[in-house]
């Protein structure tokens, strides 16, 4: 721990820069909006709760400057900053859900000063942080409860410290675990093509003392089958009133392989990557990124022709009835989920 992903910080959004990771920690500070989509486009930063506090933070920018002379106009550039940060990527409820957080903090304070509504989504957005930093330990409460002694944890992508403020989600689990002294072992799947789990997940898990083996993703049924996997847990970026999960592309093989081999698959994730207002999975919006991130080693070695046909989708939804529980700072909730996720974290 001790590090932030993502912070307001000198007048600038400082955050780390995930493409530098693991060879160097390197921070940077954005100035201005345009330059926060691209960040975002090309994960600098990424993970879904990041991406909530990232559109928080990023409408103050978009608007901080701003010269409106009244309400109205105020009103007009405070869209425009939202639609624009929202077309930065599809599939994270957490970055419609901090753009709306500013909207509706503006709405309701629509009577007030326009320096005053400035500093309102500001702190709105503080709130965003704050918030974050403390469901994700409820999550590793709730979560470390789930997990025996001893046990071997199977992670894909990277829920964890980089994906949030400064605990994770699916890696907050394993680190509350190590506050409790359960020593668990983590198998990270590599999680091709932009290798999250290889250059991020490693890199915090062993920073934080956490016993962690790298495996390509299609080892995962190998391990299964050898018994060396008791749960696997994995974040999400959307989940539907029904369960279903968006999250990486291969979550869903991994929800898969652990109904075959009956082992729990778990989900953690924050109230804010809900989207109660989709009935199932099949009306989240995936995200299909571009081919150089398959046809290169993370844009540096080809490995592949350079004109290949690709398709590349940036995630999947694994379907509800495959999720043994969904771990939340409300609760952990199960099966009925329909019912149960309206009971535990309200409308
Ligand atoms: O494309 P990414 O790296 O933004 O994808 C991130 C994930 O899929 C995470 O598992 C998810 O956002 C949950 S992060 C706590």
């Amino acid at each position: 721990m001790g590090i932030k992903t993502i912070e307001w910080s000198k007048g600038a959004i400082k955050l780390i820069d995930q493409t530098k990771l693991p060879g160097t920690l390197k921070y940077i500070y954005i100035k201005n909006i345009v330059l926060l989509r691209q960040a975002i486009r090309m994960m600098k930063t990424r993970g879904a709760p990041a991406l909530g506090a990232a559109a928080g933070l990023g409408v103050y920018l978009g608007i901080k400057d701003s010269k409106a002379k009244n309400f109205r106009q105020f009103k007009e550039e405070l869209d425009k900053v939202i639609k624009y940060l929202a077309a930065a990527r599809p599939t994270a409820r957490n970055l419609f859900w901090g753009l709306e957080r500013a909207r509706k903090v503006v709405l309701k304070n629509k009577g007030k000063p326009i320096r005053d509504l400035k500093k309102i989504i500001l702190t709105e957005a503080k709130e965003i942080i704050e918030e974050d930093m403390s469901a994700c330990r409820r999550i590793g409460h709730y979560g470390a409860k789930l997990i025996k002694k001893n046990d071997t944890i199977l992670t894909i992508c990277n829920a964890g410290i980089l994906a949030t403020i400064d605990y994770g989600t699916a890696l907050g689990v394993i680190y509350r675990c190590k506050e409790e002294g359960k020593s668990n072992k983590v198998y990270a799947c590599e999680t091709r093509p932009m290798l999250q789990g290889a250059r991020l997940t490693t890199w915090e898990l062993s920073r934080n003392g956490i016993d962690v083996t790298l495996i390509c993703d299609n080892m995962a049924a190998t391990l299964m089958k050898q018994g060396k996997i008791d749960r696997v847990i994995a974040g999400a970026d959307r989940i539907a009133s029904n369960g279903d999960t968006a999250n990486k592309i291969g979550t869903y093989n991994l929800a898969v392989l652990c109904n075959f081999h009956k082992i729990p698959f778990y989900i953690a994730a924050p109230v804010s990557t809900f989207d109660l207002k989709i009935k199932s999975g099949e009306e989240i919006t995936i995200e299909e990124r571009g081919s150089p991130e398959m046809t290169s080693l993370f844009f540096k070695k080809p490995i592949a022709l350079n004109n290949v046909k690709v398709f590349h989708p940036a995630f999947d939804v694994t379907p509800h009835d495959l999720i043994s529980a969904i771990i939340t700072e409300k609760g952990v909730i199960r099966h009925n989920y329909k019912k149960n996720i309206r009971r535990i974290i309200g409308k």
